[in-house]
């Protein structure tokens, strides 16, 4: 059951909740949350403050605890910002617990979303797992950034209650939620997938399952021109950057922006719609290859287009970009 919330303790979304909602939405005790990196702490996050009971799951305990470090640095920060009280937090935080075993994280869990690493066949394994272990009407949500969830539905028995949830990063803060509906996927599940990310305060747009849906379609191959762009020489890092933020208004740079999705998923995406497609356009960059088979991934590995110090907001460009030709 939703617990019960007081107005100023949780931030609910703008809608007006009808009894339908309400019922649909009582149904959903407990969600498990898979993987803890990124988005599963983000996600975890906006659930248990919702007031939901929040299973968080992964197979790296030391990850979990990074997680629950986050979630209470960036509730601080509301907190600070006075949109959530020191209550409220508390609370938030005693709604989650941490789980490094499936079966007990799932064993009672109405609705899971998946966010651990965007590899096909690592998704395609856990779904298996799930829809074993999982009460039979769960719904078994992904946060894939362009996994086709027809394909992953195919690999449970119970296709109709596989949903893509495809949050924003920051979770706390994007508003929007893509809700990707699979070839199979039952309404009434779209359904109550739409309401519940109403109710966290966000704003659900619902798309067809085609590689990349809507959002990667569309922001992966801006960035891999950006790539393509420095790799030719054409421009250095802070001038793409700075050309894409006061030319197109756009808040962070294509480059900015890659290292902080990270590069492994941008170049796991990129492969996921030149496959889907079939089309050269859309070509990972050799400079994006090379960046994430090296390890420098961004913001989580330290260091990609631009260099991360701990406890330093200063955007440093990386060494390996400086002193280049274009520069006069
Ligand atoms: N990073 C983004 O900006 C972004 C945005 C939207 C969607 N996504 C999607 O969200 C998902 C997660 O991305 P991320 O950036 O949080 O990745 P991440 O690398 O930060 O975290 C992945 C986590 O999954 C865990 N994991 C790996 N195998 C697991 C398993 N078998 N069981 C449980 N946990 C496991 C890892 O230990 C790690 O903690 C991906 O599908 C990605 O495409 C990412």
């Amino acid at each position: 059951m939703i617990q019960q919330q007081t107005v100023d303790a949780v931030k609910l979304g703008d809608a007006a909740i009808d009894e339908n909602t309400k019922a649909m939405l009582e149904k959903l005790k407990i969600v498990t949350v898979i993987g803890s990196g990124t988005m599963g702490n983000g996600i975890c996050h906006v659930f248990a403050q919702s007031g939901f009971n929040v299973h968080m799951m992964d197979i790296n305990q030391a990850a979990m605890d990074k997680a629950l470090v986050t979630i209470g640095k960036n509730m601080d920060r509301q907190v600070a910002k006075n949109t959530l009280t020191e209550e409220a937090k508390q609370q938030a935080l005693s709604r989650i617990s941490t789980y490094t075993d499936m079966a007990q994280a799932v064993k009672d869990a109405d609705i899971v979303v998946e966010a651990a690493t965007e590899n096909i066949d690592l998704k395609i394994k856990i779904f298996q797992q799930l829809d074993q272990l999982c009460p039979e009407h769960c719904i078994l949500a992904t946060n894939t950034s362009s996994i086709s969830i027809t394909r992953i539905g195919s690999y449970t028995k119970r296709p109709g209650k596989v949903i893509g949830m495809h949050f924003m990063n920051p979770v706390p803060v994007m508003k929007l939620v893509e809700i990707i509906n699979g070839y199979a996927t039952d309404a009434d599940v779209t359904n109550t997938v739409h309401a519940l990310s109403t109710y966290l305060g966000k704003v659900p747009c619902i798309v067809n399952d085609y590689p990349g849906f809507i959002s990667n379609r569309i922001l992966m191959p801006l960035i891999n021109e950006a790539i393509l762009s420095l790799q030719e020489g054409v421009a250095g890092v802070e001038e793409i950057d700075t050309i894409m933020k006061l030319g197109m208004a756009h808040p962070m740079g294509p480059l900015q922006l890659a290292d902080f999705i990270g590069l492994d998923t941008c170049y796991s995406i990129m492969n996921v719609l030149h496959m889907g497609f079939g089309n050269q356009k859309y070509a990972p960059a050799t400079l994006l290859a090379n960046m994430v088979q090296a390890g420098f991934l961004g913001v989580k590995s330290g260091e990609g287009f631009y260099k991360y110090t701990p406890g330093s907001k200063e955007l440093v460009v990386s060494d390996r970009f400086k002193n280049k030709g274009w520069k006069i």
